[in-house]
């Protein structure tokens, strides 16, 4: 087989450091207690981790609103820190992968504050997009975008003489005031990031937000939405943000910039991977791993489909055939810290439905859970997506099938959603609650090395019962088909396996073979026959339940909500 790099089929495991592990004792993850865990996340047989933002920043937004990229959050350790984390996950064979926020920063980054300071018309304000309102004394926003997170998508700023100023462009929250990528500044401050990093040793970058970094320059009124509409739905669909073609030029210039580090630094191979979500558009995903653009985008198809087997091959099976014809590294995700986990997704009972990103389904629905389901197919899910081609990212506490906490408290809330709607969007709390180690309660299950301390967001009771500690001592546990997952996957991974999608799913089946080995995934609630083609001459490698398959009549059957690798 020809050398691939070796992200192109690299399981990462995603860390969200505020929930990970507490090492300094205030109740929130950091760079400490990573260290602490290192080991751990080496264990499980992944290839590297990709760190959600850690540099300095107000946390309104949680790391997404940066106030210093040069830097590390002071609450989550430092530079030292880092580097020396650098060098033990290296030690272990573990990639680091930084977080990088393009679109926007934090309204506290020193950039902004000078650029409310230095006055109309400056050079501070072209760094943001800075416009007079309208009506009479400006005092209506300059157009009608709405936020991503509710609201509108302009907040007006009071200049430095007292009096009501000009306003700026937020695509998400006021705290996170947009930056002007048609200023020279912007493009080398990047550049400049991005380089001061690969200096300190990280392997990449998972880049923020891509879809909504290029603006339409003259920034026109978005058609009118219908009344009723959702914020999330009715941002979805203003064109001159959404998908703006000129953002295509930075991400170009930003695989100049990565080529020639990796041509001056010939042993470092560099990997960006692009957060685009393109609901059954695989052509839009396409534009953004153009050879010359991005390594890898993740394929949010399959995170939004719903349990069903035709939807898998419509999704799953499509979004493959067309990034595997140009080239591109394909990248799977079922969880990460912005959506309901998928043991809650899979266990609706209305888990039929499509989902979309923290607009409806994913966040809202109402429906009941049935969480022993839920598990159930989210083995089977680990089997299917581990059994996929292509690079896989794992999110922290998905390998204990830690559910979605449905029931926080609304004052303990913390996502700007959910202010930002007033309630409407619960928000993407219930995702991050503190990871369970031990099930000693009095240090937050292991979670802080403080035992006074409380954490950031509140465990709910029985937390500790899902804990690494308590799974590791059972052989049947999520955390172990994880790991025996991760340690057989070598044996489908091979790229010069082709896939072979097997059928339509009509019969609940999503099927598919890599050369000698075949990944099947039952996920109708009853026993299904394997086609003979599939088992022939192949043996069980692993099933996500014990006795998933059994012999009848001479034909292998398939329980329900389960899969299964044959080789
Ligand atoms: C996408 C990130 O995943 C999310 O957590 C964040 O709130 C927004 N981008 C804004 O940066």
């Amino acid at each position: 087989m020809v050398n691939q790099p070796w992200w192109r089929n690299a399981v990462i495991y995603q860390v969200y450091v505020r929930s990970f592990a507490d090492g300094n004792g205030d109740g929130a993850g950091d760079l400490f207690g990573l260290l602490d865990h290192l080991e751990y996340i080496a264990s499980l047989g992944v290839d590297g981790i990709w760190l959600n933002p850690c540099y300095p920043s107000p946390q309104m937004d949680h790391g997404y609103d940066v106030s210093d990229y040069f830097d590390i959050e002071p609450a989550y350790g430092d530079l030292e820190i880092f580097d020396h984390l650098m060098m033990r996950a290296n030690k272990l064979g573990l990639r680091i992968l930084m977080d990088v926020v393009p679109n926007h920063c934090s309204d506290q980054h020193a950039w902004f504050t000078e650029a409310v300071a230095a006055g109309r018309g400056s050079r501070e304000r072209e760094r943001f997009w800075f416009r007079e309102g309208q009506g009479v004394d400006g005092e209506l926003p300059p157009n009608n975008w709405k936020a991503v997170f509710g609201g509108g998508a302009w907040s007006r700023i009071t200049e430095p003489d007292g009096s009501p100023g000009q306003w700026y462009l937020h695509t998400f929250t006021p705290w996170q005031p947009d930056f002007n990528w048609l200023n020279e500044d912007v493009v080398d401050y990047f550049d400049r990031m991005l380089r001061f990093w690969f200096d300190r040793g990280v392997d990449g970058f998972r880049v923020d937000a891509v879809t909504v970094v290029g603006k339409h320059p003259d920034l026109p009124n978005a058609p009118d939405t219908p009344a009723g509409m959702t914020e999330m739905a009715a941002w979805a669909s203003n064109p001159y943000t959404l998908f703006w073609p000129s953002a295509h030029d930075i991400w170009r210039h930003w695989r100049e910039v990565i080529d020639q580090y990796e041509r001056d630094n010939p042993i470092r191979e560099l990997v960006t991977v692009a957060e685009a979500y393109t609901p059954g558009r695989p052509d839009l995903l396409l534009k953004f791993v153009e050879p010359d653009q991005f390594h890898q985008s993740f394929t949010f198809d399959l995170l939004l489909s719903p349990w069903n087997a035709q939807s898998f091959h419509k999704t799953a099976a499509k979004s493959y055939r067309s990034l595997h014809a140009s080239g591109s590294s394909i990248t799977w995700a079922l969880n990460n810290h912005d959506v309901h986990r998928v043991v809650t997704r899979y266990g609706r009972t209305d888990a039929h439905l499509t989902s979309s990103w923290t607009g409806n389904n994913l966040v809202n629905s109402d429906a009941s859970v049935d969480l022993e389901m839920g598990h159930r197919r989210a083995r089977a899910a680990a089997l299917l997506i581990l059994g996929l081609p292509g690079a896989v990212y794992l999110y922290m506490g998905e390998e204990l099938g830690l559910p979605e906490v449905l029931d926080i408290p609304d004052s303990a809330r913390q996502d700007p959603i959910f202010a930002r709607t007033e309630g409407r969007e619960k928000g993407r709390d219930g995702c991050r609650v503190p990871m369970p180690w031990t099930s000693g309660s009095a240090n937050l299950n292991g979670f802080s090395t403080s035992t006074s301390v409380e954490a950031w967001m509140p465990q709910p009771a029985g937390w500790g019962e899902m804990s690494v500690e308590v799974q590791e001592q059972l052989g049947d546990s999520m955390l172990n088909l994880y790991r025996q997952a991760l340690q057989l996957r070598p044996r489908l991974v091979d790229e010069g396996k082709d896939i072979e999608f097997v059928g339509d799913g009509a019969d609940g089946l999503f099927s598919f073979t890599r050369g000698s080995c075949a990944v099947i995934v039952n996920t109708s609630a009853d026993f299904v026959e394997i086609p003979a083609t599939l088992t022939d001459n192949r043996s069980v490698i692993l099933e996500s339940v014990q006795g998933a398959t059994t012999n009848r009549d001479g034909s292998k059957l398939l329980a329900g909500n389960t899969a299964v690798w044959l080789g």
